[in-house]
Parts: structure tokens; sequence; C-alpha cells
């Protein structure tokens, strides 16, 4: 099974999407993660990334779906895939469906979580994620067992260099006209699921199960 996870900033597609990869033992790609990663390289192509990464840009469409292209091309794609962050434009959902199509595959699902703008500014300001492996926390719906540090693996808890007020409702606005582009095109190929944000993550987790179950 191929999956995405469309959603706001901060909607929960990261900890959902992690939950469903290891539930169904799917590869999970994210690009924020990949991204940051490369952002934290002293390289010029690091120092690009973080630039767009600070200020709450998109990078260019080419890159991105250059980045899923690679890692489709590396991972073991028997049992699927949960895509986390991509596709962000329709372009992207273009390639998305293309590449899955080279490859003999195709997208079963698009689960859209549904998070309105008061509860994304919650999680957002009560983000916290590992400076070392990119666990991400909540201060107050998921917190760390020691207060800024990673359960996993020890590392320091930080702020996201993009979790910034103004970077954060830069990130909304920019994102609520493609995400309105990217479910059109989903519904268009009879894929998308909705799932309420409400309630806590295995709330909204269940939610999700319901809906895979079905789909399998
Ligand atoms: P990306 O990392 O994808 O960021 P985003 O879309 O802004 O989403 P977030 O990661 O902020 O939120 P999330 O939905 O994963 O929520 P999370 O699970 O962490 O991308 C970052 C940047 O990279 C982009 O701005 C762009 O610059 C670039 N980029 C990435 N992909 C790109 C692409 N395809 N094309 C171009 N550029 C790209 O949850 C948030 C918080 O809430 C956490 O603290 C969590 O613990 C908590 N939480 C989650 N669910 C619940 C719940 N149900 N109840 C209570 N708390 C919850
Ligand atoms: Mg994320």
């Amino acid at each position: 099974m191929n999956l995405i996870i469309l959603g706001l900033p901060a909607a929960g597609k990261g900890t959902q999407a992690k939950k469903i990869s290891q539930e169904y033992n799917l590869t999970h790609i994210s690009t924020g993660d990949i991204l940051r990663k490369a952002a934290t390289e002293k390289s010029l192509f690091g120092k690009e990334i973080k630039k767009y990464l600070d200020a709450g840009e998109l990078v260019p469409d080419e890159m991105a779906i250059g980045i899923v292209k690679e890692k489709l091309l590396k991972e073991d794609l028997d049992a699927g895939v949960v895509f986390d962050g991509f596709p962000r434009t329709p372009k992207q959902a273009e390639a998305l469906t293309e590449i899955l199509a080279e490859l003999g595959k195709k997208l079963d699902l698009a689960i859209y979580i549904k998070a309105d703008e008061a509860e994304i500014i919650r999680r957002i300001s009560g983000r916290r994620v590992c400076r070392d492996c990119g666990a991400s926390y909540h201060l107050d719906y998921n917190p760390p067992e020691k207060e800024r540090v990673c359960d996993r693996c020890g590392g320091k808890l930080i702020q996201r260099s993009d979790d910034q007020e103004e970077t954060v409702k830069k990130r909304i606005r920019l994102h609520s006209k493609l995400l309105a582009q990217l479910i059109s095109y989903y519904e268009e190929k009879a894929i998308l699921k909705t799932v309420l944000s409400k309630g806590g993550i295995e709330e909204v987790f269940a939610r999700i199960k319901e809906i895979i179950e079905v789909n399998l």
C-alpha cells in the first residue's frame, strides 16, 4: 500500500506517518526530514536549503521531486511507502503519479489530516525536536521523559528554526492555497480521505487505521 499524508504545517503528518510506517511496515519518506538533515551540511547546497527552510518557503519543485525519486530508487518498495510532506504542489503530485507508474506502482490513499489554525499554533509552539535524530515531541501532548532530552538517542531537544510565529503564519498562508489544489487533485482520483486532527495522537491514529484497514 502506498499512501500520502496531507495537511497544514503541524497538522500531525510526521507523527502519524511514523506510526503508520511502524504499524504496517511501510517505508516513511519525509521530504522535510531529508531537507532538514541536508540543511545541517556546511556545503553550498546545505546553505541554500537552510535559507528556504528558515524562511518557511518551499524548495523548488525539481529539487523536491529529485529527492523523492532518488529515495524511491534506493528503497525496497514491496511493502509500500508513506509519503509525508510530499507532494506539496500540483506539479509534485503529477510527478509522483508518473514516478510510481514507472516503478509499476500506484498511490492507493491520500489521507488529509484536517486541523484548524488555533490547534496548529498550539502544536507548533509546544513542538520540540531532537537536534541529532529528528524525533518530534510536544511539551504538553507528547512530552519526553526527561526535560529537553530525546528519549530515543539522548540528544538535545530544540525548537525548529521555522517554528517562529511569523514564519509559521507564512507557512500556513502558503500551504493553504496549495493544499486546496492537492485536495481537488486527489478527490478527482477518488482516493482522498479526510481525518479530523482533533483529539490526541492515538485518537487520530485510530481514525487513520480504520481507513487503511478497509483499503488494505
Ligand atoms: P515539513 O517538515 O514537511 O513541515 P510542515 O509541512 O510545515 O509540517 P510539520 O513538519 O511542521 O508538521 P507535521 O504535520 O509533520 O506535524 P507533527 O507531526 O510534527 O517541511 C518543512 C519545510 O521543508 C517546508 O516549509 C519547506 O520549506 C520544505 N519542504 C518540505 N517538503 C517539501 C516539498 N515537498 N516541496 C518543497 N519544499 C518542501 O506535529 C506537530 C506537533 O504537534 C508535534 O509537537 C506533535 O507532537 C504534536 N501533535 C501531533 N499530533 C497531535 C495530536 N493529535 N494531538 C496533540 N499533539 C499532536
Ligand atoms: Mg513533519
